[in-house]
């Protein structure tokens, strides 16, 4: 009896000490079992009591019950401080520092070329005009044929493309769009068609292989020449101030009769003259004319019924007017100390 409490007493010795030196939630759980546990010194302690005579068994129980609620007592206190600390640094880890600016992601603007095809496009828009858009990879018969520009046809030389095959080829403009909706849908049209076309051109500030036009295109009873001058000018001043008049210059396209060459006044010197127009007072900016009868008749549209107006806008000439950039290649180099420029 005297043995056993003096083991007890020798257990809870070693014990206390490494109790409250327990530093984790883990080595408490250790120190769990190794006492308290299956295994453990106070449940071998108390495998010795069988030994002892039956008077002594009771208070040697008490003994051994009063050494392992002590012990589990102090490991349940020692549990909350260590946890408290665990949880303590935890927090002081994980802490999230609400007051420092967070990260944010650079804004994006759109390319001046796309504000270019929405400023154009919104004019027409305005004007009851719809979008229309077509394949960039079309057939020889839409891009010329249809519009009367045969093979042999001298103004193809001006357009020479890029060809998939002698019948497929990369558009040269946008006008084989007037004629898939000619074809697929009856006046009144009024459509406005942006896009990229492609031509065989040596690159340099003012050209580019790859560039963008807008076609728009009106057919309807009665259209003459005078809607059409109507409309460009309405279309200068929206996009140049209400002071910009237009010039038209006879020219020839085959697709339409008669043809001409649109300028608008300068919208830097108002027509005076200086570097912007080149001494001009007029500045080139689209081409123009009233669709050619065979273009209609070819599209399944009675031209003594019908008539219409079509014109062809250079986006990459109307953006450099707009936003004043000098060198088309700034365009596309995509470099982003010039586009931040067009926020
Ligand atoms: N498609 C012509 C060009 O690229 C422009 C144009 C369009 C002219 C419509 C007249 C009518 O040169």
């Amino acid at each position: 009896m005297v043995d056993l409490r003096a083991q007890l007493d020798e257990v809870r010795a070693r014990f206390a000490p490494e109790c409250a030196h327990a530093a984790t939630t883990q080595e408490i759980e250790a120190l769990r079992v190794r006492y308290l546990g299956k295994k453990g010194e106070i449940t071998l302690v108390l495998r010795g009591m069988g030994q002892l005579p039956a008077e002594d068994r009771p208070a040697a129980g008490q003994a051994a019950n009063e050494a392992r609620e002590a012990l589990e007592a102090a490991l349940a206190a020692r549990e909350a401080v260590v946890a408290a600390d665990e949880r303590a640094a935890r927090m002081a880890r994980e802490r999230i520092d609400v007051t420092l600016p967070g990260l944010r992601s650079p804004m994006g603007a759109r390319h001046p070329l796309t504000k270019a095809i929405d400023e154009i496009c919104g004019v027409f828009l305005g004007l009851g005009y719809s979008i229309a858009e077509g394949p960039e990879v079309e057939l020889d018969r839409y891009n010329f044929e249809m519009l009367n520009t045969p093979a042999g046809h001298p103004a193809r030389d001006t357009q020479d493309t890029f060809y998939v095959s002698d019948t497929v080829l990369l558009r040269t403009q946008t006008s084989p769009v007037q004629v898939r909706v000619m074809e697929s849908t009856r006046p009144p049209i009024r459509i406005v068609c942006p896009g990229r076309v492609y031509r065989s051109d040596t690159i340099d500030a003012t050209h580019s292989a790859v560039f963008h036009q807008i076609e728009g295109l009106a057919v309807d009873k009665g259209i003459t020449m005078g809607d059409l001058v109507g409309s460009l000018q309405l279309y200068a001043r929206r996009l140049f101030g209400e002071g910009t008049r237009i010039r038209l210059r006879p020219h020839h396209f085959p697709f339409t009769e008669p043809s001409a060459e649109v300028d608008v006044s300068c919208w830097v010197c108002g027509g005076k003259g200086c570097r912007t127009c080149k001494g001009e007072g007029w500045v080139e900016m689209l081409g123009a004319g009233m669709v050619h009868p065979k273009v209609l008749a070819g599209c399944g549209i009675d031209p003594e019924v019908y008539s219409g107006f079509a014109f062809g806008i250079g986006v990459e000439r109307t953006a450099m007017a707009r936003f004043g950039i000098e060198d088309m290649r700034a365009l596309y180099e995509n470099d982003v100390r010039f586009l931040v420029q067009f926020k």
